[in-house]
């Protein structure tokens, strides 16, 4: 598979649509921020890292096209714009992470011209690219020896090299396992209701030739008890210092699960995902989307429920969390006092 975004000669930026997948690979040029903008929030391009990536070259994109009459002093309309990115997906902080880089290279070179500062985007767009990558590498190979040959693993939302830009979290570290240990079995929840997990990840680990079953969601405890998994590992969208995680909704029921059968429930997660302004999971923003994504499948519906209630994400507290796998290492029974030594 070829990046999941990349620029283009013309330094326009081509993207990966992910709403088509598994059946459809197709790549879709953005030539302004705003397609960029539109791809982040129908879930074209998605998954935290990745989020933060694409946002990253929306603000290279948002800088070029700054119009000619504001060209002499674009801060203003660029700030403007950096925000409305960040804001295009609440939850995911790596978004944030992301643009607050750009603001801090134009606040610290605030007297240089448009085409210099424009320099300066790109070169930050291709580190912040590089730089996802290295870590999910390292996050993946750390996570792998948490592992043994013919364990279970169940995994729920899409965390691999759709989500990052280089082998994933969660689904990293399950490739890396399956790499080094015989016998390694995935089950993969579908992730209602924009189905990450059977378009994606089953799809991934077809390519990865890893043993893959899929269930729905609501088969997880069942399947936990009934197929005897060894550990349930997720990746993340925000982690506050004392350790509580939002990630795909779905993912706290996991961890209660993990709980009452006493087996691993791992979060796999760079350190740009973890929000040090954020004191616990009460102050996480959830992101609500559009009833339409329940009642509608394809496009027609299936239920006429008056009232939807469709929160994309959920918290995990950080004492159902067995450990935090980060590019740093693994943080076993995460709380504030080893999270803040990372920031
Ligand atoms: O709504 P999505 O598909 O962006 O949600 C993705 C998840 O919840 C992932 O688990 C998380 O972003 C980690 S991706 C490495």
């Amino acid at each position: 598979m070829r990046d999941i975004i990349y620029f283009t000669k013309k330094r326009n930026v081509l993207v990966l649509d992910q709403t088509l997948l598994p059946f459809k690979v197709k790549y879709v040029e953005a030539s302004n921020y705003k397609n960029i903008v539109n791809l982040i929030k129908k879930l074209g391009i998605r998954g935290a890292p990745a989020i933060g990536v694409a946002g990253s070259f929306a603000a290279f994109l948002a800088l070029r096209d700054i119009p000619k009459k504001n060209i002499s002093d674009f801060h203003s309309l660029l700030i403007e714009r950096l925000s409305q990115i960040e804001l295009s997906r609440p939850t995911a902080v790596n978004l944030k992470w992301s643009i607050d880089r750009f603001r801090e290279i134009l606040n610290t070179n605030h007297s240089l011209s448009h085409r210099r500062m424009l320099q300066l985007f790109y070169k930050e767009a291709k580190e912040i690219y590089q730089q996802e990558k290295k870590v999910s590498i390292k996050i993946s190979n750390f996570g792998s020896k948490l592992f043994s040959n013919k364990d279970k693993i169940l995994t729920h939302c899409n965390t691999g090299s759709l989500a990052t830009t280089g082998p994933g979290t969660a689904l990293g570290v399950i490739k890396s396992a399956n790499k080094k240990y015989k016998g390694i079995k995935v089950f993969a929840t579908e992730t209602r209701p924009l189905l990450q997990g059977s378009r994606l990840t089953v799809w991934e680990c077809q390519q990865s030739k890893i043993d893959c079953t899929l269930i729905t969601d609501s088969m997880a405890s069942h399947v936990i008890r009934n197929k005897e998994i060894n550990s349930v590992i997720v990746g993340a969208d925000r982690i506050a210092i004392n350790g509580d995680v939002a990630n795909k909704i779905g993912t706290y029921q996991l961890a209660i699960a993990c709980k009452y059968h006493k087996i691993p429930f791992y979060v796999a997660a760079p350190i740009s995902t973890f929000d040090f302004e954020c004191k616990n999971g009460e102050m996480i923003k959830i992101e609500e989307r559009l009833p339409e994504e329940i009642i509608k499948i394809k496009g027609s519906l299936v239920s006429g429920a008056k009232k939807v209630f469709n929160p994309a994400f959920d918290i995990t507290p950080s004492k159902l969390i067995t450990a935090i796998i980060t590019e740093k290492g693994i943080l076993y029974n995460p709380r504030k006092s080893v999270i803040e030594k990372f920031s």
